[in-house]
Formats: structure tokens, sequence, C-alpha cells
């Protein structure tokens, strides 16, 4: 029996958000330099996204660096910016074959220039790609875009463009960095940390959680699929009880 076989196709995730925790200690582990668990850590990025786009799930959003992240040591960070560039280039094949679209959240003003010239290749590389969108969350925080998405309408209500009157969910929606994303379905955080970490605040409003002790170098198939079958066991009410939903 194959290990997918219990996964029902009909109720997968439409999005699923990953925070890609638990590099550093992989290392420490292992007697090694924490910039030996990231390098690891984007053969399990390798992994996810395939197995993601085989099964059907069209929206996958990996947690790959936090506008906290910057407080790190200059030198884990320069690691970090180094082995995104190395994984864009290395990883348009893999997009190209399995027709994945790659799109990005966050601030990428604060991103270098490298980093953000070789990310909006592979976004225009890919654009026209149906069958995942896989956005990077990249120097992104809930926060800031809440804050960014709050000024812009209030610039457009200041200049006679929208009412306070029309600010409604799907406004807000418009004005987030994930306009053109559904609401977040499901959320695997790894490495045996249960929390958000300023993740996709207003997105998660009625997303699942499953939070698991493996480290993120680890990750492979099955733990996804385990992930995906807790998902599938769970009734989401909506805020109905189980009988109107039945
Ligand atoms: C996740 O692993 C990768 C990033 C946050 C960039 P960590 O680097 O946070 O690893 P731990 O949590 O220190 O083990
Ligand atoms: C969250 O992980 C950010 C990413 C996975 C990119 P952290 O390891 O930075 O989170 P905290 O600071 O431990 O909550
Ligand atoms: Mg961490």
């Amino acid at each position: 029996m194959s290990l997918t076989e219990n996964i029902n196709k009909d109720n997968l995730p439409k999005h699923l958000a990953i925070i890609m925790d638990g590099n550093g200690r992989w290392a420490k582990q292992k007697g090694m330099l924490r910039a030996f668990g990231h390098e690891k850590g984007t053969k399990s990025v390798r992994v996810v996204v395939e197995e993601c786009a085989k099964l059907g799930i069209e929206n996958l959003t990996l947690y790959a660096f936090s506008t906290e992240n910057w407080n790190r040591p200059k030198l884990e960070v320069d690691t970090l910016m180094k082995l995104l560039i190395s994984s864009l280039k290395g990883e348009l094949k893999t997009l190209q074959n399995n027709d994945i679209r790659l799109n990005s959240i966050g601030n990428l003003d604060n991103l270098p220039a490298s980093v953000k010239k070789e990310l909006t290749e592979v976004i225009a590389k890919t654009k026209d790609n149906k069958r995942m969108t896989l956005t990077l969350a990249l120097s992104y925080g809930s926060r800031e875009e809440i804050i960014t998405a709050v000024k812009n309408i209030s610039d457009k209500v200041k200049n006679n463009i929208i009412s306070t009157t029309d600010i409604d969910e799907s406004i807000i929606n418009q004005h987030l960095y994930t306009h053109n994303l559904p609401d977040v379905d499901l959320v695997i955080r790894t490495s045996g940390e249960h929390r958000i970490s300023n993740f996709l605040l207003w997105q998660i409003a009625y997303a699942e959680f499953y939070f698991t002790d493996v480290l993120w170098p680890d990750f492979r198939e099955k733990d996804l699929y385990d992930a995906i079958i807790s998902y599938q066991k769970r009734e989401r009410r909506f805020g109905k009880t189980s009988e109107q939903i039945k």
C-alpha cells in the first residue's frame, strides 16, 4: 500500500503554510555549525514542494525568513541570503518541471539586491505555471504586513478612493501581501515549538494547526502525509455546531 493511499484527494488543504523550524538545533545535535542545518533544510524544501504539487495542493507558503530574523548574527543572515540565491538558481528547473509558479510575500526592499534580482527573475519565468503557487515568505512579518495595509487603506480614504464604510474583510484582504491567495487551511510547524512567530496572523483566523517534533532538515514525505491525514480527520465547524455541517 502506498503511503498516499490514506490521503483523500478531495479534502486537501487549499492553502498549506509551513513554519520550517529547527535547522540550527539539527546541526548542533550533529556537532556542526548552524549553516549546515540551513543547507540540509533546502533538501526538505525540495521534497515538500514536489510532493505538494504531486498531491494536488494548490497553494504552499513557506516561512523562509522573518522580519525578526534580521536580528540574527550577520554571518548567519549572510549565509541564509547566499543559500537563497543558490536555491533560487538551482530550483528553477524543479519549478518548471512541476508547473509551479513562484510568488513571494514580505518586504522585499529589505533584501540584498542580488536576492531580489534572482527572486524577481524566477517569479517572472514561472508566472504562467498553473499546478501550484509556491509562496516564499521572505523578510516577512505579519504585523508589518498589517501596518502597511492600514497605511494604504488610510491613503485611499484620505484621497476619496474608498470610504470608511467600504472597509470590510475583502478590502483588508486586497491590501495584504497575500491578496491573491486563499485563507490558510493548515499550518505545520516543525521542531516542537508551539508558536506562530508573526506568521500570517490575519490569514490563519480559521486554520488548523499541526505541530511536530521533527526538525526541518529531517522532514520528509511521510511527515507531510501525517500532517495532511491529521488535518483530514478534523471537523472544521467555522462557528457552527457539528450537526449543522453533517
Ligand atoms: C529555521 O531554523 C530557519 C530560519 C528561521 C531561517 P532555525 O534557524 O530557526 O533553527 P533553530 O530553531 O535555531 O533550531
Ligand atoms: C520562525 O522561526 C521564522 C522562520 C521559520 C523563517 P524562528 O526560529 O525565527 O522563530 P522564533 O524566533 O524561535 O519564534
Ligand atoms: Mg528557530
